[in-house]
């Protein structure tokens, strides 16, 4: 059992700072743990907790941690929406996504950001992949997707591919993000919109075929039992294959993208670890002790 210390212990004073994290859930979060310990570790005197908020109070739960003059807040689902509404000014990629999981409130005023884009694109930075110039195929296109597509569309990608069982959600996904993007000023959009397309399992051979990015964005995966969502003999070598799912850490997804030869792939645990370290680095203007973050993600029991 690994067993990380971490030298510095908080103390609760009448200076300590609140960060929130809203949802509905949000026992199962592991955000508390490993931002706590990342502020602990820093030095910093400050609480991350977490609160659980039904959908009809979180209008006033916003304006209450702002009133309160809590550093800034998180929020998971179902309140990514709501909070992009409430902001008062949002980042390019938030806007486009229209939804906000880290909010900065200062002077008065809330400042919306979407780290979970920023988590991907760190996350498969670290595996030497990039958006840029990249055929990238995204299946699903839930509230993940939208914010891998969007992340992707941003950084350049040379070809954008969502493929979900619902074509009609993913077709309106992709009007959506489309239109926002068009809205970007240009010194926000800094590449030209690729060619994108929304389609369905049907078409999936189309979009794999010389795929350099494929990313599992769909809940399939999440149970041991769930079957494959398309032929698996579809996945090329060369393709970099990854799954926002982490938990369990080895889908069949992954696993079926391994026994095609793909030498890099990777579980979603480094989406999560880089959506929290932006975070951290949004609220505290420093560096987010990242691999400290990462050994808590990867090993919650480890700490004393
Ligand atoms: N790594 C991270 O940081 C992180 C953070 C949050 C979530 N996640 C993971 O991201 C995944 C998606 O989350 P979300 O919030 O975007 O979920 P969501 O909004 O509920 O979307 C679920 C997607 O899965 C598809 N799907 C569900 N059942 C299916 C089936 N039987 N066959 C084919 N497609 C199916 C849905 O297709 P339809 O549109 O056809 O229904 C939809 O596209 C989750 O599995 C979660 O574990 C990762």
């Amino acid at each position: 059992m690994v067993q990380i210390a971490h030298k510095n212990k908080l103390t609760i004073n009448a200076k300590t700072g609140i960060i929130g994290l809203l949802g509905y859930p949000v026992e199962h979060s592991s955000s508390p743990l490993f931002q706590n310990r990342a502020i602990e570790t820093m030095g910093i005197n400050a609480v991350y907790l977490a609160f659980s908020v039904k959908p009809e109070n979180f209008e006033e739960a916003f304006k209450g941690l702002s009133a309160l003059g809590a550093i800034g807040a998180n929020f998971t689902l179902p309140h990514k929406q709501s909070a992009y509404k409430l902001c008062d000014e949002c980042s390019p990629e938030a806007r486009v996504i229209e939804a906000v999981n880290t909010v900065k409130f200062k002077n008065g005023k809330a400042y919306g950001y979407n780290t979970d884009a920023y988590g991907i694109k760190a996350a498969i930075n670290e595996h030497g992949k990039k958006f840029t110039k990249a055929k990238v195929v995204i299946l699903g296109a839930g509230g993940v997707a939208r914010a891998i597509v969007t992340q992707a569309i941003l950084d350049g990608a040379s070809e954008v591919y969502i493929v979900n069982r619902t074509v009609s959600k993913a077709e309106k996904l992709l009007e959506s993000i489309l239109n926002n993007c068009r809205n970007l000023d240009e010194k926000e959009r800094l590449h030209p919109i690729p060619p994108c397309h929304a389609v369905g399992y049907d078409q999936i051979a189309n979009a794999l075929n010389e795929a350099n990015i494929l990313i599992n964005a769909t809940s399939i995966g999440l149970k041991k039992t769930d079957a494959m969502l398309f032929d698996p003999k579809l996945i090329e070598s060369s393709t970099f294959a990854y799954d926002t799912i982490y938990n369990p850490p080895q889908t069949r997804f992954l696993i079926a993208a391994k026994q095609r030869g793909c030498r890099k792939t990777s579980n979603g645990l480094s989406m999560l670890l880089y959506q929290g370290a932006k975070a951290f680095e949004l609220w505290f203007d420093r560096k987010a002790p990242v691999e400290l973050m990462r050994q808590q993600l990867m090993h919650p029991r480890a700490f004393s």
